[in-house]
């Protein structure tokens, strides 16, 4: 999970060093996405899908290939969207993938503009409840929201992953508090699906673990960016030794008619 902050200098220089360049800045995976669109019915080549906190797109050129139709990419960095623009073109789909920088909290599309809003990893940044009332109005009456939100798995979490979460992101609920969120914002549940562990470790934590690790040696251990490399590390640790306890799960939901 990325640190949270408005501007690129909002950021430890090792963060940048740590994250630019990888295929996926969260859990996810091709086949995870292909799972959870398959719970939506699109109408084909008319497609409109707006993916929010799009990161280097992996999830959005997906998305595009797959659906045939066209996807909105946004995200507060630009150096994100240039990813997303390049990886685009090495897939034959520049055609169809546009990039909007915004912030998710002020969106800056009409109303009922998309069949489809789709969020891997992101909605954390505005909080899931938040999240999903404030884009319900981009999605068409009948269209779908599919976002990724990590998720209790246990009652009763280790007291290593529980002090680790309650700090870096306190508002992470239980899968059924979520789907009551879900609910609560007027949304239809469609179906969930919970992300393999491999989602996390294949495009995500070892090739980013990898990068902190000999990142590392380069600065003092007190600087902002020696404290944020071994925070980043300390979360992948937690979670290779307590990830059953807790994932990422698709929710996906329907606007109502
Ligand atoms: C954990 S990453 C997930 C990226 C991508 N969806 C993926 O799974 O690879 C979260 C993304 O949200 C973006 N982000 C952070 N704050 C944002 C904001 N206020 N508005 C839009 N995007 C934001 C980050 O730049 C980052 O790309």
């Amino acid at each position: 999970m990325a640190p949270m902050g408005t501007d690129e200098l909002s950021f430890p220089e090792a963060f940048w060093k740590g994250h630019t360049g990888l295929r996926r800045q969260g859990p996810g995976s091709d086949r995870s996405t292909k799972i959870a669109l398959s719970m939506v019915d699109l109408p084909g080549k008319e497609a409109e899908i707006l993916d929010i906190g799009c990161g280097p797109g992996a999830q959005t050129v997906f998305l595009a290939a797959e659906t045939g139709g066209r996807v909105t990419a946004v995200d507060l960095f630009a150096r994100f969207l240039e990813e997303v623009r390049e990886r685009a073109g090495e897939l034959g789909v520049a055609d169809r993938v546009s990039t909007v920088r915004a912030d998710m909290g002020s969106l800056p599309f009409d109303d009922k503009s998309f069949d489809l809003v789709w969020s891997e990893g992101a909605i954390y940044i505005m909080g899931f409840q938040s999240g999903l009332s404030a884009w319900k109005r981009f999605v068409k009456p009948g269209g779908y929201v599919a976002v990724t939100e990590i998720t209790w798995l246990v009652d009763d979490p280790s007291d290593d992953a529980s002090l680790f979460w309650k700090e870096a992101y306190p508002g992470m609920g239980t899968f059924a508090e979520n789907c009551a969120a879900a609910r609560e914002a007027g949304y239809q549940l469609v179906g969930t699906y919970t992300l393999p562990r491999e989602d996390w470790w294949t495009d995500y934590y070892r090739p980013l673990s990898n990068r902190l690790t000999s990142l590392l040696p380069s600065y003092p251990p007190d600087s902002e960016s020696g404290v944020g490399l071994r925070e980043e590390l300390k979360e992948i640790e937690i979670h290779r030794l307590h990830g059953n306890e807790y994932s990422y799960i698709f929710y996906v939901l329907r606007r109502p008619e």
